[in-house]
């Protein structure tokens, strides 16, 4: 029987600025919100809603092996094959919260977070910490300071730390923080590591073996060129065989050739970090997109990728001091995420003239954040400046 599952070929990188659908003109610097579509999956993703149509249309243990394939894909891809690692979740908030009622954290503890960090990394730690008496520690990189150094002088300086729940780059300007000194600091206090790489993950390699980190989250729908509402969270070999889910979905559970879910017990969990899969997550049309993006992720290569997103933001920087604005630079930014940094007085005039000119960014407290997707051309990044520079306020 033929695969259900409509898989096009992934796009040679010479296609790829074609590859994606936006509106003509447009400079899309909003990678960092959301990746535009792939034309490609998006056509796959009708080509799948037309065969719904059919109730017959899939078979369960098709659908099985397509989310097993998905869940391989992402593994291989992105986290050293480690398949048994991994569970499908709907957010990234999903994810944390599951680190956060599984990770042990006592009256008096510290979770380390940083100062402005993405809320889906910062609520379920307040609310684990109202719950038993534990207390935020915010990291607040003094001025001219990295965000590293600022993180190992807290690490340093804070009592107690138990859980230390970063992202490898900061999702407002992109500055980087160096997970491989840090790993190294929190394992020294047998902390706890809690990771969302939504911002990076699909660019910048995840190092399992030298972070150690206990859960790492990532939605989908960013620099994986996926879909919302299936996100990826990876679970240490601890937790996978001690963790309980927030919920208790069917999904998650073996319940044998003939499915059944006796009374007096629940059938065993899933192998691996599956007791995680999340209810309603797996549903073909996601898995489809989900699938389509990692598949031409792979196919062009995330060192390439990395690279030539990284020229985009470097002739961005070359372009600004060049006008001698090396103050709108920001220092230590990812490859494919920085801020530009305009006095705060023209923040919103240039938000303005980049909405007229069809370049898309968002506006931050402190920048307009600039994360090109691969259709942006370093030549570009001249236009960039020279609008930002004439915008009248
Ligand atoms: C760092 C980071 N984490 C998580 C998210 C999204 O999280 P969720 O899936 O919980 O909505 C975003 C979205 O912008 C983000 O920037």
């Amino acid at each position: 029987m033929p695969d259900p599952f409509p898989s096009p070929p992934p796009l040679q990188w010479a296609q790829r600025s074609a590859a994606f659908a936006l509106p003509p003109g447009v400079i899309y610097l909003d990678g960092a919100a959301k990746s535009p579509r792939l034309r490609h999956t998006l056509d796959a993703a009708h080509t799948l809603l037309e065969a719904e149509v059919n109730p017959r249309w899939l078979p369960y243990a098709s659908f099985l092996r397509h989310l097993e394939a998905t869940r391989a894909l992402a593994a291989d891809l992105l986290f050293e094959a480690d398949v048994d690692g991994l569970a499908l979740v709907p957010s990234a908030a999903h994810g944390v919260a599951t680190a956060a009622r599984n990770l042990p954290l006592q009256r008096g503890e510290r979770v380390l977070v940083l100062d402005g960090q993405f809320p889906s990394n910062l609520l379920a730690w307040q609310q684990r910490c109202s719950e038993v008496g534990a207390q935020l520690a915010v990291v607040k990189p003094h001025e001219g300071e990295s965000i590293t150094v600022a993180v190992l002088r807290t690490l340093a300086d804070t009592p107690r730390v138990a859980i230390a729940a970063l992202p490898h780059c900061h999702w407002h300007d992109g500055q980087l923080l160096d997970l491989d000194a840090i790993a190294v600091a929190v394992q020294d206090r047998r902390a706890a590591l809690v990771l969302d790489l939504s911002q990076s993950l699909g660019v910048l390699p995840v190092q399992l073996t030298r972070w150690r980190p206990d859960f790492i989250v990532s939605v989908g729908y960013k620099w994986l060129l996926g879909t919302s509402g299936l996100a990826w969270l990876w679970a240490s070999p601890r937790w996978r065989c001690e963790g309980v889910p927030l919920e208790q979905h069917w999904g998650a559970r073996d319940p044998g050739p003939d499915w059944v879910y006796p009374m007096e017990a629940a059938p065993p969990y899933l192998p691996g970090a599956r007791r995680f899969d999340a209810g309603g997550v797996a549903d073909p049309l996601r898995l489809a997109m989900t699938c389509g993006g990692l598949a031409q992720l792979g196919a062009w290569g995330l060192a390439r990728v990395a690279a030539a997103l990284g020229e985009v933001t470097a002739a961005l920087d070359a372009a600004l001091e060049a006008r001698g604005l090396s103050a709108w630079k920001t220092e230590g930014h990812a490859p494919h995420l920085t801020g530009l940094r305009v006095p705060a007085d023209r923040l919103d005039a240039v938000a303005a003239a980049f909405a007229e000119r069809g370049i898309m960014c968002s506006r931050k407290p402190a920048c307009l954040r600039v994360a090109p997707c691969l259709a942006v051309e370093a030549g570009q990044m001249e236009e960039v400046v020279e609008v930002a520079v004439n915008a009248r306020f």
